[in-house]
């Protein structure tokens, strides 16, 4: 009988391939997501046992990510409806850096069902599919911390890995901490960006103060706004954040992504030379 797999941020930036490759294998997925056909809400935890019912195994995305206030609640409420519900194995996606989601990865190694964690560095498609994108249109990036190494990783890799421990019984009670093959800094990637597209593309670096003020009077909302300082002013040049892992050559049986293959395959698309309205 085909299992049953609940995708949670199944149209996100992992969750969409994870799905993808999950129905080109023949699983049965589920979406969750406030979109859904059975709505998923992680706000609206009423949502949660409906989406749950009838599954076998779980790809858990956070909203908006790990490290917010009452997170691990949710993850908490979420673990122990899992349980309840019959699941047999879940896999979470955290981020590499954050204290908050290490607190939530141990709450799933601790519920006594089979998982494996997966500790992802910032996404690449962070340039291509979230808020990166909207400078790169303008033309110019404006960030802080020009000086931190990030080992982006790609979302074909981050999929691949969850795909292979919703799918084979090797990666039970593993955590995997997910890089790319090398860091890049925030003008690097900007120049890369230009070189493939042909267009010209400026950075300057800025305080976090300032980004923060430019932020709030672009009218971000506050708790988005609460996240970005976190994550810039904690996370990305955190000790040991730019160090490189080969966790997804161990789990794969080849390299990671260069960020220079993102950039040239995403450049094709035309994503970054489209206006900036069609953009929005
Ligand atoms: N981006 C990175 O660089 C990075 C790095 C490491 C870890 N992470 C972690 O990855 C997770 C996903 O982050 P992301 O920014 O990449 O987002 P994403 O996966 O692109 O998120 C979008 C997905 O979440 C769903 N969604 C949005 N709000 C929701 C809500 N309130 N309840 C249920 N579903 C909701 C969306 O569908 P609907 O709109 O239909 O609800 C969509 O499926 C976060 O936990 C983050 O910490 C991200």
């Amino acid at each position: 009988m085909k299992t049953n797999i609940l995708v949670i941020g199944g149209t996100g930036k992992t969750g969409r391939k994870v799905a993808q490759k999950l129905n080109a294998l023949d699983y049965n997925v589920r979406i969750g997501s406030r979109s859904a056909n059975i709505p998923f809400d992680w706000n609206k935890s009423e949502t949660w046992a409906p989406a749950l019912e009838g599954m076998e195994k779980v790809y858990i995305t956070f909203q908006p990510d790990l490290a917010v206030p009452g997170a691990k609640e949710a993850i908490l409420q979420l673990a122990d409806l899992a349980i309840k519900s019959g699941i047999k194995k879940v896999v979470l996606l955290s981020g590499k850096g954050e204290l908050e989601a290490e607190a939530c990865e141990k709450i799933i190694m601790d519920s006594g069902i089979d998982y494996t964690i997966v500790r992802a560095s910032w996404f690449s498609q962070n340039f291509s599919e979230s808020f990166f994108i909207q400078p790169i249109l303008e033309g110019h990036v404006a960030l802080p911390k020009p000086e931190a190494q990030v080992p982006y990783v790609d979302t074909d890799d981050i999929s691949d890995v969850v795909v292979a421990a919703l799918t084979s019984d090797d990666h039970a009670r593993q955590l995997y901490e997910l890089t790319g093959p090398r860091t890049l800094t925030f003008e690097e990637v900007v120049d890369e960006i230009s070189k493939a597209t042909g267009r010209k593309i400026g950075f300057t670096p800025i305080s976090l103060e300032e980004y923060i003020s430019f932020l709030e009077g672009a009218g971000v909302p506050a708790d988005h706004v609460w996240l970005i300082n976190y994550l810039f002013g904690n996370v990305l040049d955190a000790p040991g954040n730019n160090r490189i892992s080969n966790d997804i050559e161990k789990v794969l049986g080849r390299k990671a992504k260069d960020f220079s293959q993102y950039v040239t395959e995403t450049a094709k698309t035309g994503v970054w030379n489209q206006t900036q309205e069609a953009a929005v």
